[in-house]
């Protein structure tokens, strides 16, 4: 968790005691331009000697300013100033001052918007994952430990602290997702999510493998039945006096994924200690929300699995029972997503909530389409519009993608009600597990669907490298922010 301190000041960023004034720089069509200071205008010429265009994610330095101990900083904006370019420039010249004590940063940005923006990417670039360095912790800068944000906005503390919540769960997450999958195991995230929600207004639920087995999740159980540390439910219910809305949140939470059998190749497997970073981002999303004292009642279910191979895994053909009683061939074990996500969607609809909302590294396909840094969001329309939109107000992309109906004879099975996926075709592969999930959506008594929205974070939820705006490599968080905008939005 970042240990960061951000204050605001309007004094004038020369009088600062800090390491070093970060001012921003435009990329304009003849160059670059300052960002007002016009005291620092007579820099441009030597700024732009050293290399200085303003594009966004640039860092230029010069040694010393002025009638201060502080060195200067200049980080580019691009050409376009939104929320979102605060934001980054914020973040990347946080990022890139790790090993500096106290920053300034004055990016001449005074509405509020931008400096709130300002705050949250300074506070998300704060962060670095040092957990298993034993003799290289040394080759880790630290992150910056205090941003003065220079502004003549007034930021009230609530609101200061309100950034601090949300971008500590989006460390939490981070944090999850980024551990050893020797670590990490269904019985030790279930410990994690339980010591995470202490203090918090939950209630946490771990279900063991019997219970699960009791319960007829034969999708988590038939995943986990491969794997000595055996599969795990974490259920963590928020419900607040006040809230008039209920939204079940159901995440994919396997801890490390080979393929099962039908093993991964060896190339492949790399960074499957990540796969269960969907249940980490509601783990996070919940505990935001209650910490926020959202007034909206939410219900996730984490779905936790290894999908390892032995004696005991499934097999391809196997004929697995969900929660619910539909009956899936598996075809392929590496698709193993969708199948503890099918126990996860039914239990949530049981409750009969205003609207279901998944997460799930679920398919390479969501990387094949969209790259790594755009989320797939499929199901209902409004409600993945709704998204989508709330994406571009947090900086994170997130894109609707349809649910074709000829795709779902893809699932079409012999003898069981409905495959995993069919073998050999890959058309469409986001989407059909997509549509796959939709199976496990409840119908209401008047016989409409529950509005439900699937976030594929597949390529999103870890940054490959290199580091840009405020993120690092490794874990995002992505989609926390997200969901928490489209929650404040919709549901309260
Ligand atoms: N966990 C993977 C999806 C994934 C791939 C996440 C790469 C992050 C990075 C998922 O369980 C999987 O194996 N999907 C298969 C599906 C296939 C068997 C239909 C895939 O994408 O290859
Ligand atoms: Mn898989
Ligand atoms: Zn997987």
């Amino acid at each position: 968790m970042s240990s960061l301190t951000v204050t605001t000041s309007a004094a004038a960023p020369a009088s600062l005691d800090v390491d070093v004034v970060v001012i921003a720089a435009r990329a304009g069509k003849d160059g670059p331009e300052l960002v007002t200071h016009p005291d620092l205008a007579g820099l441009l010429p030597a700024l732009t000697a050293v290399g200085l265009t303003g594009k966004a994610d640039e860092l230029v330095r010069l040694p010393s300013i002025e009638g201060s101990r502080a060195s200067l900083a200049v980080v580019g904006l691009g050409a376009e100033l939104t929320a979102d370019t605060a934001r980054r420039a914020a973040g990347a010249a946080v990022r890139q001052l790790a090993g500096t004590g106290s920053v300034a940063l004055a990016l001449g940005l005074d509405d509020e918007s931008h400096v709130h923006a300002m705050v949250e990417g300074a506070m998300l670039a704060a962060y670095s994952f040092t957990d298993y360095r034993a003799k290289t912790a040394s080759k880790v800068k630290a992150p910056v430990a205090a941003v003065t944000v220079c502004t003549q906005a007034s930021v009230p503390d609530a609101a200061l602290e309100r950034i601090r919540v949300i971008t500590d769960h989006v460390a939490l997450v981070r944090d999850l997702t980024n551990r050893s999958g020797g670590d990490l195991y269904p019985q030790s995230f279930a410990d994690a999510a339980t010591e995470a929600a202490k203090g918090a207004p939950v209630t946490v639920e771990v279900w063991d493998e019997k219970k699960l087995a009791a319960e007829g999740c034969g999708g988590i159980i038939g995943i986990g039945q491969g794997s000595s540390r055996p599969p795990r439910l974490v259920k963590v219910s928020y419900a607040p006096a006040g809230a008039t809305k209920h939204v079940g949140l159901v995440g994919k939470g396997i801890t490390y994924d080979t393929g099962g059998i039908s093993v991964k190749p060896a190339d492949a497997m790399n960074g499957m200690q990540n796969d269960m970073g969907g249940a980490a981002v509601l783990l996070g999303l919940i505990l935001t929300a209650a910490r926020l004292g959202l007034p909206v009642r939410l219900t996730a279910y984490l779905c936790m699995a290894e999908n390892l191979i032995s004696s005991t895994a499934i097999r391809v053909n196997d004929i697995l029972t969900m929660r619910g009683g539909t009956t899936v061939e598996v075809m392929n074990t590496d698709a193993e997503g969708r199948l503890v996500m099918a126990d996860g969607m039914v239990l949530a609809s049981e409750e009969n909530p205003d609207a279901i909302i998944d997460v799930a590294t679920l398919t390479g396909a969501a990387i094949v389409s969209l790259g790594r840094r755009t989320v797939g969001v499929m199901g209902d329309d409004e409600l993945a519009g709704a998204v989508v939109a709330a994406g571009r107000e947090t900086g994170e992309p997130h894109w609707h993608m349809p649910l074709p109906e000829e795709l779902r004879s893809q699932l079409d099975s012999r003898f069981a009600d409905m495959t995993n996926l069919k073998p050999g075709n890959r058309d469409g592969g986001m989407l059909v597990a997509g549509i796959f999930l939709r199976e496990f959506v409840g119908t209401r008594a008047d016989g409409s669907t529950i509005p439900w929205a699937h976030l594929d974070i597949a390529g999103a939820a870890v940054n490959e490298g290199p580091a840009y705006g405020y993120l690092d490599a490794g874990a995002t968080g992505v989609s926390v922010r997200t969901l928490l905008t489209v929650l404040e939005k919709h549901f309260v």
